[in-house]
């Protein structure tokens, strides 16, 4: 299979590292790191060590089988507008927050939706750290089959990756979204790691934002319990305990955040959402003064 990984930053690198042992892989991504795999190859070290040799480009162009899109929401329609000069036959999304497979869908007919809780960190240009091994799930974003995901799903654990393809990715996707809307936002303004919000008010605050979350889904015809929404959260504040969240890092290192995509998209309802509104305000707050954000 022919691959284009669009966003190869931390996750983008890994998952585009572990395909390119079994598939044609070009990752697009900044400069320096381009130029490192394009010079050495890519390291793959941590939890799974390989040395991989994909090409590399700072842009796209001929045509692939698939494009993995692995870029912060907000940089999805700079995603579309790069990937318009590439015929690809399918696009996967694999990002935080909802809006991206809509968004994407004016570049091909197939797009599918993706979570990954495989765990990446870029330490340096050309090289990627595994720091869990986790799984990736696809499938079409408004559920049921498709032999293309099937096929993709297959390509995808051939080259070793764990992948589920399933048929249930509009639940999945809301259960991610309550996930990221009780953990980002509130580890991004304490400043604490993910573990931190296994209990106290912290907790508190996060658990309401996934409810919250549940019950917008529900508005949207998805079945999501609460329960389930909050056994999702604490499962992944458990797994992740030492690290921090992608919003927390955002905001150390100054970056705008997924916000919009998130506790926005979430507030953004006609169910009343007081905790998202409340983040997703003091966020903005936080970008307007960084002079950051839309
Ligand atoms: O955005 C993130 O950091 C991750 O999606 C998650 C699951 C919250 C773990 O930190």
């Amino acid at each position: 299979m022919d691959v284009v990984v669009f966003g190869a930053g931390s996750l983008g690198s890994l998952i585009g590292g572990l395909l390119a042992r079994e598939h044609v892989v070009t990752l697009v991504g900044r400069e320096d790191h381009v130029h490192a795999v394009q010079e050495d190859g890519l390291r793959i070290t941590g939890e799974i060590q390989a040395v991989v040799r994909p090409r590399a480009s700072k842009t796209v162009s001929g045509a692939a089988d698939l494009a993995i899109v692995t870029v912060k929401s907000y940089d999805t329609p700079a995603a579309v507008e790069a990937l318009s000069g590439c015929d690809c036959d399918a696009v996967l999304s694999l990002q935080n927050g909802m809006g991206n497979e809509e968004r994407l869908a004016s570049l091909v007919a197939t797009v599918l939706a993706g979570t990954a809780t495989y765990g990446a960190l870029q330490d340096e240009p050309g090289s990627v750290r595994c720091t869990g091994i986790g799984e990736i799930v696809l499938g079409p974003p408004d559920g049921g089959q498709s032999t293309i995901a099937d096929r993709i799903g297959e390509a995808f654990s051939t080259a070793g990756i764990e992948t589920t393809v399933a048929a249930d990715m509009p639940r999945r996707r809301w259960e991610k979204l309550a996930v990221n809307a009780g953990i980002n936002a509130t580890t991004a303004l304490s400043r604490v790691p993910n573990g931190a919000l296994s209990d106290g008010p912290l907790s508190d605050v996060a658990r309401r934002a996934a409810r919250e979350t549940a019950r917008v889904a529900r508005d949207h015809g998805v079945d999501l319990p609460d329960e389930a929404a909050i056994a999702a959260l604490e499962s992944v504040v458990d797994a992740t305990a030492d690290n921090e969240s992608s919003m927390y890092r955002d905001v150390q290192s100054g970056r705008r955040t997924e916000v919009e995509a998130i506790n926005g998209y979430v507030a953004d309802s006609d169910v009343e959402t007081p905790v998202n509104e409340t983040l997703a305000a003091l966020l903005r707050g936080w970008e307007r003064e960084s002079k950051l954000g839309k």
